[in-house]
């Protein structure tokens, strides 16, 4: 027993000055500081000498290694153990030191360490070799490059018939790839986009009436650019004729006053659903503007398709609200799509974003709703201080799943082509940080499992589902087209 003697004594001495109100403190030589917020330094400072530098125990036990010994190891456990101790056993109770928040923080601390941990034991296919078969558990498939060459591309249109593909480039260029070949020059034309930071050409997306005569619009999302250095998502639609960018018409843009400098966090997806157009706005960086109603940044927008604004969008007769707003307390939206068969009243629209260090969501998208950013979160902020204590509250909407810590998730699919049987109304989702593509199984609403695709072959930008049923997904450094062919 005499070796817990040592830890806990320190422990217990550092307990002490930090339960003792400062002001009853007699002045040391330097005074203690208020409490860090920073998860990894409460970690070093008070649970390293029991649980070790890697979390993988010494007199308290390992806390990455998924065996739990004192409950289930949900978020509650761990916040229960670390709050209330485990006096028996030598467990500090840290209840009285660490407020909530600082909690909610060794929980994610804890998270990441631990998926860190398993990690560094995993090993994965690079299926790099456009040769190789990739082996997953519903499907055999090859990953084919169709465009290569490209400097950082964000999302495909597909054109009806042969007319092939357009690939919006990051720095603005809008490509068109067809009859296998990309054409060297970019359409002529196109808005200037503000290529800095996470901001450019964010979408490019064909109308789904597209092929009908009169119709031919190619639809534009993209960091548009202010004269003062500030910057706001924007939408315009417009034609393609001899390799050049016609008919331009605005379809969204925000009040100037309310474009932000910083060069984060700008979303966007567009759905389309009759004759509306849903598309997201990030928070541009400013947390506190997702819950305020007078402020387009960190909402999911309801417009027309040409522009106008619904009558009925639900906050459209609150004072001093914006009219296009459906759905707020957004952090980044990185994906946005319908479930295919829903639509009009039905319609179901899922949505994935970025959290801070943990908590990327994947949300269904509800009228009029709270999402919660940043009142509510799975994650904490990149120093390591907390967002908030609070991972849920009453009136917020949960999301269906999160993953902490992040993935950093970007582009979402249901697939629902001809060519993967298996892979039948599953939900795909690619991930810059890991990059990664993954295949979610829903049930009921609820996702069932898990699978990784592929890892490790580039950032993945975005994943969509063509027209021919195969998988065409946007990759980063090299930036290139790939897609999914099937693989006996
Ligand atoms: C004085 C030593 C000591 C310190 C300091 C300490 N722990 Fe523990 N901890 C223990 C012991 C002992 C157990 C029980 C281990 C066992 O049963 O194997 C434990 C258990 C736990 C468990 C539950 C594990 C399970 O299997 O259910 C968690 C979570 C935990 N500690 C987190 C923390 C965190 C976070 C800190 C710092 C804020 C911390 N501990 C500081 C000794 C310590």
């Amino acid at each position: 027993m005499l070796p817990s003697f040592t830890p806990a004594l320190c422990l217990w001495t550092v307990l002490f000055w930090a339960a003792v109100p400062l002001s009853a403190q007699s002045a040391p030589a330097a005074p203690p500081a208020e409490l860090t917020k920073d998860a990894a330094k409460i970690y070093a400072q008070f649970c390293v000498s029991c649980h070790g530098e890697n979390l993988d125990g010494g007199l308290g036990g390992s806390l990455v290694d998924d065996i739990w010994k004192h409950g289930d190891g949900s978020d509650e456990h761990l916040t229960r153990i670390i709050t209330g101790g485990i006096a028996s056993l030598g467990m500090p109770a840290f209840g009285e030191v660490l407020d909530a928040s600082r909690v909610r923080g060794q929980v994610v601390f804890i998270r990441e360490k631990a998926a860190r941990a398993r990690e560094a034991g995993t090993s994965y296919a690079k299926p790099l070799d456009p040769g190789a078969v990739v082996k997953s558990e519903a499907a055999s498939f090859r990953v084919e490059p169709l465009a290569t060459g490209l400097g950082v591309p964000w999302s495909v249109a597909f054109l009806p018939g042969d007319a092939g593909l357009l690939i919006a480039e990051r720095s603005g260029a809008l490509r068109v790839w067809r009859a296998g070949a990309l054409v060297p020059e970019p359409v002529e034309g196109t808005p200037k986009v503000w290529a800095k930071g996470q901001g450019g050409l964010l979408v490019v997306q064909a109308h789904p009436d597209f092929a009908q005569v009169g119709n031919g619009w190619i639809y534009l999302a993209f960091s548009d650019p202010s004269e003062e250095g500030s910057a706001m998502t924007a939408i315009v639609r417009g034609r393609i004729r001899d390799g050049r960018w016609v008919d331009e018409q605005d379809i969204y843009r925000a009040p100037r006053a309310l474009y932000r400098k910083g060069g984060v966090h700008f979303g966007t997806r567009l759905v389309f659903d009759q004759g509306y157009l849903f598309f997201g706005i990030g928070e541009r960086g400013a947390q506190e503007q997702a819950q305020d109603l007078t402020r387009p940044n960190g909402k999911i927008h309801r417009i027309f398709d040409d522009g106008r604004v619904p009558a009925d969008n639900p906050f459209a007769s609150v004072p001093g609200a914006l009219p296009t707003i459906w759905s707020y307390g957004h952090r980044n939206p990185q994906g946005l799509v319908a479930r295919p068969g829903t639509t009009g009243e039905g319609l179901e629209i899922w949505e994935n974003e970025h959290g801070p260090r943990g908590g990327d969501e994947l949300n269904r998208i509800k009228r009029g709703a709270n999402f919660g950013w940043p009142l509510i979160t799975y994650g904490m902020n990149y120093n390591g201080t907390p967002v908030s204590a609070d991972t849920a509250r009453d009136g917020l909407e949960q999301p269906v799943l999160h993953w902490t810590p992040s993935i950093a998730v970007c582009g979402l699919d249901f697939y629902t082509g001809g060519r993967f049987p298996g892979w039948q109304g599953n939900l795909l989702v690619g991930s810059l940080k890991q990059q990664e593509l993954r295949r979610l199984v829903l049930d009921d609403g609820k996702v069932k499992s898990q699978e990784v695709l592929f890892r490790g072959i580039g950032r993945v930008r975005s994943v969509q589902t063509g027209p021919d049923g195969l998988v065409y997904v946007c990759l980063e450094d090299p930036g290139r087209v790939v897609r999914l062919v099937p693989a006996p």
